[in-house]
């Protein structure tokens, strides 16, 4: 089904935006954890975006996306007013949400931290105490602390180069909190993999359940072509709808890093070839 776009609003400029799309059908049902398949030409690929937020009485939701390559590339060209060719969702299991005594800690690193805000939001409903940890590699590349410190008392930020918060990682962050604080209900990680390996090994002595959102290869969304299995706990599940959220502890990382970059020669050529095209349309 197409879908409108009311609100843009670039983040990162040239790099990362967000889009308030009119979905009634979809902001209705969504919940957090949830994603969006979309295309946006006829014969564009299908690519995944997680459902960053919604509004249910406007019928609207939120995607924010990392342009990356030619699909994203191409959503960055549409302007508000314009239509995204169609959009399916909401798509994957929702986030298992429980209230805990202690509080829960939701670690985000990039445009992950908009995909964490859905969960982190969640929880707060749900009357948990949430910490939000965001980082990036510099203080202009940051996104959502505003939107985060609506709901969490507490907004811990790092970056690489030190611009703003700790310098350093979000993991030093994380394992200062859990040695602080042994009530720590769960954590959650939802950024590149690197960043969710490392927030998985640093829980791991503690034993707090840690979930980590997969970000797998994704055709159909439904089952049907096997792009986005993962190996968990030793077993092939498929991440459109067992997860995208696994037990941390469990999912085999290097596999998964390495089934991401499977087409990278060719969505390179596929993202160049784009540009020069897109060149082209607006000098002429
Ligand atoms: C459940 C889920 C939720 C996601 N949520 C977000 C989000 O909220 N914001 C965001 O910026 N990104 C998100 N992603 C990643 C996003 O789908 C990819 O960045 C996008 O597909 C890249 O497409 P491209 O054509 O621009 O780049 P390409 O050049 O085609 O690919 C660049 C890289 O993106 C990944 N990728 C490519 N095609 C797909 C595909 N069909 N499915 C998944 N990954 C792909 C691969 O790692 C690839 O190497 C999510 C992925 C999944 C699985
Ligand atoms: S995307 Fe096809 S099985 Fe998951």
């Amino acid at each position: 089904m197409p879908s409108r776009i009311l609100k843009k609003r670039s983040l990162i400029p040239g790099q990362t935006s967000e889009l308030v799309l009119d979905a009634p059908h979809i902001a209705a049902k969504a919940k957090p954890g949830n994603f969006v398949i979309l295309r946006v030409s006829e014969n564009g690929e299908r690519i995944p975006l997680t459902i960053a937020d919604t509004d249910k009485k406007a019928g609207t939701i939120t995607i924010v996306y990392l342009v990356l390559g030619k699909t994203t590339a191409q959503l960055e060209t549409l302007k508000e007013g314009d239509d995204i060719l169609d959009l399916c969702g909401p798509l994957g299991k929702d986030t298992d949400i429980h209230k805990y005594d202690g509080p829960v800690i939701c670690v985000g690193g990039g445009t992950g931290i908009a995909a964490m805000h859905h969960i982190a939001k969640g929880h707060h409903m749900a009357g948990n105490h949430v910490i939000a940890i965001i980082g990036a590699r510099t203080k202009d590349l940051l996104l959502f602390e505003k939107e985060l410190k609506r709901f969490c008392p507490e907004v811990l930020v790092s970056t690489d180069d030190g611009s703003y918060g700790h310098k350093g990682l979000v993991t030093e962050i994380l394992e200062a909190r859990l040695k602080a604080d042994p009530t720590i209900g769960e954590v959650v990680a939802v950024g590149p993999v690197p960043m969710m390996a490392a927030v998985a090994r640093t829980t791991k002595p503690f034993g707090v359940k840690t979930v980590v959102s997969l970000n797998s290869i994704m055709v159909d969304g439904i089952g049907m072509c096997g792009a986005c299995r993962v190996s968990v706990g030793g077993k092939t599940q498929f991440a459109c709808v067992d997860g995208p959220e696994f037990d941390g502890q469990l999912v085999d990382f290097k596999e998964l890093s390495s089934r991401l970059s499977a087409f990278k020669a060719m969505e390179q050529i596929s993202y160049e070839e784009f540009k020069k095209s897109h060149v082209c349309k607006c000098s002429h």
